[in-house]
């Protein structure tokens, strides 16, 4: 790894704003490598470096991923001035590392979000081209029948000349279906549904690729994913609907 500053190291973290980080560091409540160091701009290899803040070791990450379910009325941008954001439900600390959402679900749309600091990982999340399915579930108002799951697989047509990729379409009872796309265009699932007859209700989405959302995180409950998760998104085995 590149020689980073020893301030962006430990802001990397999350741990303070830079200024305190400054202030923390300054006041020799750092070790690196076992010796006190207090000038924010010494230069260190933050993966090798042993850091201890206040005693306690530190591991250094430069990419953090998170996975959110995103409450239904919140919206899935890092700020706005008026209505509340995803970023607003998490702590300072990690406010602190640069999140941003992957995509966007709208704002009446639940479920899961995946949040970094890593741009890359974010486009090949997102990009048709990368393959990776996001299945959602949605309750309609109106039918859906066979011939609808039909034109999912073909490809839609919207009623604005938007042609869709391939997708999968599987009704389900009492007016609630499950929805694979690869792609994310504006309004996407409730498009695609409307153009079949069956305005969206309430959609909420349930995994990306093989990655399912963690039921037991609750509206607004995040949490860090496992390396071993991160992968689950761009194998082969996306989940089945
Ligand atoms: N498709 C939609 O229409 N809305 C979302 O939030 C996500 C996919």
């Amino acid at each position: 790894m590149a020689m980073m500053r020893l301030d962006k190291v430990l802001g990397d973290l999350g741990i303070a704003s830079r200024s305190e980080l400054r202030q923390i560091i300054r006041s020799g409540r750092v070790l690196v490598d076992g010796c006190p160091v207090t000038q924010p701009e010494k230069r260190i290899d933050g993966e090798r470096a042993r850091i201890v803040l206040d005693g306690r070791e530190l591991s250094y990450k430069k990419y953090h991923y998170y996975m959110m379910d995103k409450p239904a009325g919140v919206l899935s941008v890092t700020e706005d001035s008026r209505q509340k954001t995803v970023l607003d439900l998490l702590p300072g600390e990690l406010r602190r590392m640069g999140l941003f959402p992957v995509g966007r679900l709208d704002k009446d749309t639940s479920g899961l979000l995946l949040l970094t600091n890593d741009g890359d990982f974010a486009h090949r999340v997102i990009s048709p081209k990368s393959g990776v399915w996001k299945l959602y579930l949605a309750k309609v108002e109106g039918s859906l029948g066979p011939e609808d799951a039909k034109a999912f697989k073909n490809g839609l047509s919207l009623g604005d000349g938007t042609k869709c990729l391939p997708a999968e379409l599987e009704l389900l009872p009492e007016g609630c279906c499950l929805v694979k796309v690869m792609e994310g265009k504006y309004h996407q699932v409730k498009r695609m549904l409307a153009s079949c007859g069956a305005p969206v209700r309430e959609l909420r989405r349930l995994a990306i690729g093989a990655l399912e959302l963690d039921k037991n995180l609750g509206p607004g409950g995040f949490r860090e994913l496992e390396d071993r998760e991160l992968k689950l998104l761009f194998g082969q085995d996306a989940l089945e609907i």
